[in-house]
């Protein structure tokens, strides 16, 4: 197969110069002027390949190579490429990128699908603006509703429509939900963002599930005053409540029993933030993931017990706004067999894994079936600049992934 290393790497070095933080980081939030760009530079890619496009009223683009029974079910694979703050140039580029380059390699090879093709970008699987992670998804599956678009905003106070809208993507809202059966399936290919192939020296991770995030945003305001003046006894300081709950969600994932747990307070904003004036506001927000649901469930639980109880005792009002509780999503067999095939087919080995990070795979497994294919993270190292894969092991991953496309689209 002719995957292209040297133009891929030229690619994704291209991409990650649209960004709003200086190199190496990446900062690229969704409908920002730098991901416009960066979607205006993918559209030359793809007219390069030849695919038509569709894009709906968020945004999410659909890039379609015709198969041969055209009535058919297409098969589909595709990722984000969003970006956290001060994050890496890999985490979802490589599955946009290297799907781009899977199809190419297919088309250049004189394969001809029976089943379309297309390549879907997705619109924010990160939840840096509008707080829930993978909208665009999430619309596709009709988890969120054209009213809940309307009505999910982010601190500029625009809805995620109006931005969209801003960002003239004008479509329809009520035709962005898929239709059962629309896909015939879904395979994404990503970074695995945490250690486990580079230490079993495995190229390829072949996802069997994917852990089950929420989300929880939590406001909490005291009494501000002046830091000299205002007696200890007489306090009601909104962020030593705020680290106390951030304690607490930390000891929510530690005490399950299971590594599977985990918890994170991400942001922490303090108002007024002055040196000599006590915090009288503090919003938070707190992620949870397990790869068990109940455990999850508990933990989320959990958590709000403490927030009230923490709040209750240091006279803080309190409001706790749950954005999200996903189930956890399971792959299809078949789709696992077949990246298992492909990964044999070009000699490489692979471990089946769980997927501790979300992707919109999550969100695609209620549309059709779905499978993902990991390569490896330098250090486990993602969310952060220093995120690497290097450009033989993502080469890898699009060999597996054209390879897992071509059987699922014969
Ligand atoms: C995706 O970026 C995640 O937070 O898992
Ligand atoms: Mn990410
Ligand atoms: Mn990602």
């Amino acid at each position: 197969m002719n995957v292209d290393a040297a133009r891929l790497t030229e690619q994704l070095e291209t991409l990650a110069r649209f960004s709003d933080a200086p190199a190496p980081a990446v900062t690229r939030v969704v409908y920002t002027q730098a991901d416009l760009d960066a979607r205006a530079y993918l559209k030359t890619l793809i007219a390069e390949v030849g695919l038509s496009v569709r894009e709906d009223a968020l945004g999410n683009l659909f890039a379609r190579w015709e198969g041969q029974g055209s009535t058919l079910a297409a098969v589909a694979t595709g990722s984000h490429i969003d970006a956290i703050p001060f994050s890496g140039r890999f985490d979802g580029t490589v599955g946009v990128l290297g799907g781009l380059e899977a199809i190419r390699a297919l088309k250049t090879s004189g394969f001809r699908p029976r089943r379309s093709l297309e390549l879907i970008l997705f619109t924010a699987e990160e939840p840096t603006r509008f707080g829930v992670g993978c909208f665009g998804s999430r619309a596709l599956a009709g988890v969120l509703t054209p009213d809940a678009l309307a009505a999910l905003k982010g601190e500029d106070g625009l809805s995620v429509l109006e931005a969209a809208r801003q960002a003239e993507f004008v479509g329809d809202a009520n035709k962005v939900k898929l239709e059962p059966g629309h896909y015939h399936a879904f395979a994404e290919l990503h970074i695995e963002q945490g250690p486990r192939l580079e230490a079993a020296g495995v190229p390829i991770g072949v996802v069997s599930a994917i852990a089950a995030p929420a989300t929880l945003h939590v406001t909490l305001t005291g009494a501000g005053g002046h830091a000299g003046a205002v007696l200890m006894r007489d306090r009601r300081d909104a962020l030593t409540s705020g680290a106390e709950i951030a304690l607490a969600v930390e000891a929510a994932a530690l005490t399950t029993g299971t590594p599977d747990s985990v918890a994170t307070v991400g942001v922490f904003d303090v108002h007024p933030r002055a040196v000599n004036s006590i915090p009288g506001r503090v919003f938070l927000t707190v992620d949870v993931r397990d790869t068990d649901l109940a455990r999850r469930d508990g933990m989320v639980t959990r958590i709000q017990e403490d927030i009230e109880a923490i709040s209750q005792k240091r006279g803080i009002e309190v409001v706790v706004e749950v954005l999200n509780a996903d189930p956890p999503a399971t792959c299809a067999p078949d789709i696992i067999e077949a990246a298992h095939a492909a990964a044999a087919g070009e000699g490489l080995a692979a471990k089946t894994l769980v997927s501790r990070a979300y992707h919109d795979t999550l969100f695609m497994a209620r549309v059709c079936p779905v499978g993902m294919i990991f390569i490896p993270s330098q250090n486990g190292y993602s969310h952060r600049p220093d995120e690497y894969s290097s450009p033989e092991e993502i080469t890898q991953g699009v060999r597996v992934l054209a390879r897992t496309l071509a059987a699922l689209a014969e």
